[in-house]
């Protein structure tokens, strides 16, 4: 078999990855994978991008990178310029999702609608804002990437005295500064497109759901649930994200002639002034992903050899919809419990299982991580593809785990 596939990455979005190259025949390895990848791939625990090139000098699979991390540390880069095939942007590019302070200059600088923003660099600095505050909530971020976690909205001034408390004598918060960031109201959206840095088309409008509980005081996570695609937009909505949101980003890319072969997504707030980005990630969203993909009936080996060279393939129609609903252990995302059995129990049909921290025991599975399952109903409509889920989600024995039930509910406004 000549179509031979890498996936870097060892969560649900991987999974959901690899789950698709297989039923497009390749040869797919994973690394590091998972318990649950790797039923489906070969497994590969290569902890740099220089292991990968010498790992694979004979094979060169096309590499997709998933997560962030090896994207803000280079792994692109170093792959192509050994003459691996890669989706995934440059270490230069990723800086827009790796410093938030970066992005928001850069938003600045394009005119891009987005929170008014500026960055503390010490706690006293950030301690002096929130004693001349006046309007509450703001929203706290770390610059740095923080797996979703290093967001915080601060409800009033005694919750962010007690936030800096907490955030003041860890150095890692404040090595890329804190910005104290205006606070918006409106539903959110996630919006990927793939592009080569100057084209870009959409893939299906995805809703995520961050927070923890439907309260919208709960704290961030990961991400707790997606569906796939979303809302319709209303009539011009697309040409003004691609005005307001997109386009400028691709101007910066060129103007600064950075390589861009992957996914850019945008987190917006749709707010009654119109779209405002609250961050862009350079790379699928989690748990996106595993609403996403199983919508499109795509040969996914050419699709990502496409981007990988620099072509913006046509995206169809979805066929479906999708409904993603997260399965976490207890106590995440601070402290979670690892080590549950878990029993999937048998396959249903509409329904996929992806894993995103689970292991192989002698009895059957267990977890190992926070976000451990990500469980998908399809259907012909949200409401069935959200019923699939949780009757799958019904017939898994996972003690002490925790998910939303409103995962796909027309009334959830805001994730
Ligand atoms: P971010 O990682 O910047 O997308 O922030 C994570 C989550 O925090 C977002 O998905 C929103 O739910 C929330 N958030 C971030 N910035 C704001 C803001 N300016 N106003 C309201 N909510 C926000
Ligand atoms: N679901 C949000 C993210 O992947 O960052």
């Amino acid at each position: 078999m000549d179509r031979k596939v890498l996936v870097i990455g060892s969560g649900a979005r991987e999974h959901a990855l690899v789950h698709a190259l297989r039923t497009s025949e390749a040869r797919v390895w994973a690394s590091p994978g998972n318990g649950g990848i790797s039923e489906e791939a070969e497994i590969v625990d290569a902890g740099s991008w220089q292991e990968i090139r010498d790992r694979f000098a004979d094979t060169r699979p096309l590499v997709v990178i998933g997560p962030e991390v090896p994207l803000a540390e280079g792994w692109s880069d170093g792959l192509r310029e050994a003459g691996i095939p890669v989706v995934g942007p440059s270490q230069a590019a990723a800086r827009l999702e790796s410093s938030k302070r970066m992005a928001k200059e850069i938003m600045q600088r394009y005119h891009i609608p987005a929170a008014r923003s500026r960055t503390a660099h010490s706690p006293q600095e950030l301690a002096e804002w929130i004693r001349q505050e006046s309007r509450w909530p703001k929203v706290f971020k770390q610059s740095r990437l923080a797996a979703g976690k290093g967001v915080v909205v601060v409800p009033n001034q005694q919750a962010a005295k007690t936030l800096l408390t907490r955030w003041a004598g860890l150095d890692a918060v404040w090595q890329d500064g804190v910005l104290y960031e205006d606070f918006l109201e409106g539903t959110e959206l996630s919006v990927q497109v793939v592009t080569n840095g100057r084209d870009y088309r959409w893939l299906p409008v995805a809703q995520d759901y961050k927070r923890l509980t439907p309260d919208p005081e709960s704290p961030n996570t990961g991400g707790m649930g997606a569906v796939a695609p979303a809302l319709h937009l209303p009539v011009g909505m697309t040409e003004t994200i691609n005005r307001q949101v997109f386009d400028p980003i691709m101007q910066f890319l060129q103007d600064e002639r950075l390589t861009y072969r992957g996914v850019l997504y945008a987190g917006l707030m749709m707010t009654a002034d119109g779209p405002y980005v609250l961050e862009y990630n350079v790379r699928l969203g989690d748990p996106e992903t595993e609403a996403i993909v199983p919508v499109l009936d795509l040969d996914w080996v050419e699709f990502w050899s496409q981007v990988a060279a620099g072509e913006v393939p046509s995206i169809p129609e979805p066929s479906r919809s999708a409904v993603a609903v997260v399965m976490a252990a207890h106590g995440y995302p601070d402290s979670p419990k690892t080590g549950m059995p878990i029993h999937l129990g048998s396959a249903q049909s509409n329904t996929l299982v992806f894993h995103a921290g689970t292991r192989r025991n002698e009895d059957d599975w267990e977890s190992q991580g926070g976000r451990v399952l990500t469980v998908v109903g399809l259907g012909s409509t949200i409401d069935e593809a959200r019923s699939h889920a949780y009757e799958r989600i019904r017939h898994i024995d996972f003690p002490d785990s925790y998910y939303r039930e409103d995962i796909g509910i027309r009334s959830t406004v805001q994730g």
